[in-house]
């Protein structure tokens, strides 16, 4: 029988639907490189969109010890893991499982810290002005982690001006710093950090904010990329943002969020990025 102890296995998976496309493999093998972990293995595993327990349980009893979870299934996971992490109670989902030595499910979210990771790489948050875009999964992940970095405020702007106030109003008692929820049409302020949590940029769509919304040297990041500039990137760049940063950072932050929790060793992220860039 398989013995965490004795034979500690190194087996993960990215479960998704589709899955083809996840750069996760590479990114973990990346980072697996770093530390010369020859044992790891990190594979794609494809789950029919009505079958995910079953997949999930099939690979842990055949000795997996983690995976990611992508979409359609993060709900999914959330509701299946035994534990969960603070953070992935907040976000409502889990996009990192690991099976513990006790056979329990831990079901984390590392997405909300891998984008803070990225951001801090592009500038600080202490007692700045931050909009969020959007008031689905994605802008609900990074909620607290955003106000752990203490900003002096947070204001959630949405196309669904109900969304976005009934988000603030979910979080405000867990937060200590303003938070507040508006219509894209009510956002009056300029804001030093303004992060597209949407998925606007997936139908190619910008998104209809006042041009003052970026205060002077604002940075502009879009939880998206792509090969070609994000439409919310080019929107940034017409309004006279210098810094713009897309989501692949994001993706190797919130990967290595995941790989420290499995592995306890916490890669670095900066080469794994710049060979990831090269290749879109
Ligand atoms: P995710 O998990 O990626 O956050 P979601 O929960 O479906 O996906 O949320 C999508 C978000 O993108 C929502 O905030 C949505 O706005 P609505 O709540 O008004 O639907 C936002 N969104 C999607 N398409 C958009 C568009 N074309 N312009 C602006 N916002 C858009």
């Amino acid at each position: 029988m398989f013995s965490p102890h004795l034979n500690p296995s190194m087996r993960y998976v990215v479960v998704g639907n589709p899955v083809a496309h996840s750069k996760s493999p590479q990114i973990h093998a990346a980072f697996a490189a770093q530390f010369g972990l020859s044992d790891f293995s990190y594979e794609r595993l494809f789950a029919p969109l009505d079958g995910f327990e079953g997949t999930l349980r099939a690979f842990m009893s055949e000795g997996g010890r983690g995976c990611n979870v992508t979409v359609p299934f993060k709900e999914q996971a959330f509701a299946l893991a035994d534990v969960l992490t603070p953070r992935a109670e907040a976000a409502g989902a889990v996009n990192t499982l690991l099976r513990q030595d006790d056979g329990q499910l831990l079901g984390d979210n590392t997405d909300g810290a891998g984008l803070v990771a990225d951001v801090l790489r592009h500038a600080t948050l202490v007692d700045k002005r931050i909009l969020l875009l959007g008031a689905g999964g994605a802008a609900r992940g990074v909620i607290l982690p955003l106000a752990e970095q203490k900003p002096a405020a947070i204001a959630i702007a949405n196309r669904t001006a109900s969304k976005a106030v009934a988000l603030a109003d979910e979080f405000a008692s867990r937060v200590t710093r303003p938070l507040t929820g508006v219509g894209f049409d009510e956002v009056y302020d300029e804001f030093d950090i303004v992060i597209n949590a949407t998925s606007a940029s997936l139908g190619g769509e910008r998104i209809p904010l006042p041009s003052g919304v970026f205060a002077s040297g604002a940075l502009a990041y879009d939880m998206m990329y792509g090969r070609d500039e994000t439409p919310f990137l080019a929107q940034a760049r017409e309004a006279g943002v210098a810094s713009r940063v897309d989501g692949l950072g994001m993706l190797v932050g919130q990967a290595a969020e995941a790989f420290a929790l499995w592995t306890g060793k916490r890669p670095d992220i900066a080469p794994v990025l710049t060979a990831l860039r090269a290749a879109l």
